[in-house]
């Protein structure tokens, strides 16, 4: 079923760029959806969207069969939750605990309902220790989960985050996904993240669309959007690395593949089987 979707959706910004070109898309309830593409290419433009953030000059966002524009902006905030690109525009409450509570505040809840719904979004992100904690001392790091923290507070239906792994070290790239997986599987919220981290797609997304200039060029599982290698070349974009040696592999040693491996499980496989078969004919 779809949840959301963009009807051709146009964008002019103020000083005359076209950002968006006629940008249509479905999203599946329940998926995992990135948004690949290159600097500039409009990823946030067509995010900001999605929210009600920024009106399309032309085309229309649609949420469960409804026109965004038949929403209320508080019934929108509440289904459709942003994370930012950088915390700094998202945070702005003294300290962790007042920040996550001010989206629920607004929903005019109770106060229990508000401390218990503020108490579980920071479990889930692990910021529990850091609830009282000023905004301001947090670690770039801690300022992502508060700021994932403060929409989960919202209990959205569809999360949409750009970039949300983007100046994270590798373990905390490892423990946002993972969360943002959880989050998917144990609560069935829909998933549309912005990227330039090619390697996490297959690993942790049901599907991808690629972004160039405006436009969306491909939408489809990573094994479809992947597998023509010219047309990622084009976006200005690389397959993962793995892909990358598989690729090398593949067509610089005569290796035999049906399909790209995408991810180092599906390398790994592929290679024991070759490494199985070869020995066994060497053993005839
Ligand atoms: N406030 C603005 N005013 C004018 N042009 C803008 C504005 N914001 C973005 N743009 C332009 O719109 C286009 C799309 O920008 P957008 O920020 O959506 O790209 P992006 O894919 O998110 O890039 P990045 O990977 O760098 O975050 C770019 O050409 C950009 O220069
Ligand atoms: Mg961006």
């Amino acid at each position: 079923m779809v949840i959301l979707q963009a009807r051709n959706i146009q964008y002019k910004y103020h000083d005359g760029t076209y950002a968006l070109c006629g940008i249509s898309l479905d999203v599946k309830k329940g998926e995992l959806l990135a948004i690949l593409g290159q600097n500039g290419s409009g990823k946030t433009t067509l995010l900001k969207h999605l929210n009600g953030l920024l009106k399309p000059l032309g085309g229309e966002i649609v949420l469960e069969r409804k026109p965004l524009a038949q929403y209320s902006s508080k019934e929108i905030f509440q289904r459709v939750g942003i994370v930012f690109q950088d915390p700094n525009d998202q945070l702005f409450a003294p300290s962790v605990r007042e920040d996550v509570a001010f989206g629920p505040m607004n929903l005019g809840l109770s106060k229990d309902e508000i401390t218990q719904r503020v108490d579980e979004a920071l479990k889930l992100v692990g910021m529990t220790p850091h609830a009282n904690k000023a905004v301001d001392a947090l670690s770039f790091g801690q300022k992502k989960r508060v700021c994932i923290a403060g929409v989960l507070a919202m209990k959205p239906e569809i999360l949409v985050l750009d970039e949300p792994t983007c100046g994270l070290d590798p373990a905390g790239v490892t423990s946002i996904m993972t969360l943002l997986k959880e989050l998917n599987a144990t609560h069935g919220i829909t998933i549309i993240m912005a990227t330039n981290t090619v390697d996490l797609v297959p690993v942790y997304m049901d599907r991808l669309a690629i972004m160039y200039h405006g436009s969306i060029l491909r939408i489809g599982t990573p094994e479809e959007a992947f597998s023509n290698t010219d047309e990622i070349k084009h976006a200005c974009l690389e397959l993962p690395q793995i892909a990358q040696l598989m690729q090398i592999l593949r067509d610089e040693n005569n290796l035999t593949m049906d399909n790209l491996p995408l991810t180092v499980g599906e390398a790994r496989k592929f290679l024991i089987n070759t490494i199985n078969l070869k020995h066994s004919e060497v053993g005839m």
